[in-house]
């Protein structure tokens, strides 16, 4: 079954005390909402977060995801976080290629085959980002983009680990800038990925991927972008650093 999931990337924000109490309030007031069965709510925290994070989720509707991870299983990678370290403080995701690693830590495809395979192995749902940057969709490029993004990454799984990917699009000139794509927008690149997925791994298959727009979401565009036909949530950056905001988009999906 396609999942409706909304997620919070909290990037580098919060010190641990702030994103305690930040979690606190979205796993309470997350309560008071109905959700359908379908729908989840994920939160990503800083890795320095996670642990405590974990402990005070007791929300089923609530899972918890890493920003990043190792290409490496383990061993002499100073700074590296594993996917199994991960997995053991309680991580159900992870954020992976995100245009902000890709543009600032020189992530490649190559690297995010690797860093896929850990999160699989580890049993967590990688939450696989792609989007064209302005000039790109200025020239008309950004459908070449984002198939390719995906095509590198995503077409040599099997058919049943990739069913485990959530894709999540996100322009990069939407990203923290205060503009959204339009309804429009996303629900033709939304649909275009669905496309490309159903010509690679079936109807079926794309039909229950779930994808995921990002980009300036906020509680006022949250519910029309949801209301597209192939858009099956959000991605949050800055607002999901506010339990209301975040609880609003929540509840609009
Ligand atoms: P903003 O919601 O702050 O634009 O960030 C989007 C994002 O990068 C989520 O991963």
């Amino acid at each position: 079954m396609r999942k409706k999931i909304i997620a919070g990337n909290w990037k580098m924000n919060t010190i641990v005390e702030d994103g305690v109490t930040l979690a606190s309030s979205i796993n309470t007031e997350i309560k008071n909402v109905t959700l359908r069965d379908d729908t989840f709510v994920i939160i990503a925290p800083p890795f320095t977060h996670l642990t405590f994070i974990n402990q005070l989720i007791d929300s089923d509707k609530l899972l918890l995801a890493a920003q990043n991870c190792s290409t490496e299983t383990k061993g002499a990678y100073t700074g590296e976080v594993s996917a199994e370290m991960l997995k053991i403080l309680g991580c159900d995701a992870v954020i992976l290629g995100h245009s902000e690693r890709r543009a600032y830590y020189h992530e490649t495809s190559d690297i995010l085959i690797k860093k896929l395979d850990q999160v699989l192995k580890n049993h967590m749902i990688p939450i696989f980002c792609c989007g064209e940057m302005l000039e790109q969709r200025e020239k008309g490029e950004h459908f070449k983009v984002v198939e390719n993004q995906i095509s590198e990454v995503l077409f040599d799984l099997s058919e049943e680990d990739f069913s485990k990917v959530v894709v999540a699009y996100e322009p990069v000139w939407a990203i923290g800038t205060g503009v959204t794509a339009s309804n429009e927008q996303a629900q033709e690149m939304h649909a275009f990925i669905r496309k490309i997925i159903s010509e690679k791994f079936g109807n079926n298959i794309a039909d229950n991927t779930s994808i995921l727009y990002g980009g300036s979401v906020n509680p006022s565009n949250a519910s029309e972008l949801f209301s597209q036909k192939d858009v099956d949530g959000g991605l949050v950056g800055g607002a999901s650093l506010k339990a209301d905001n975040f609880i609003n988009i929540i509840e609009a999906i």
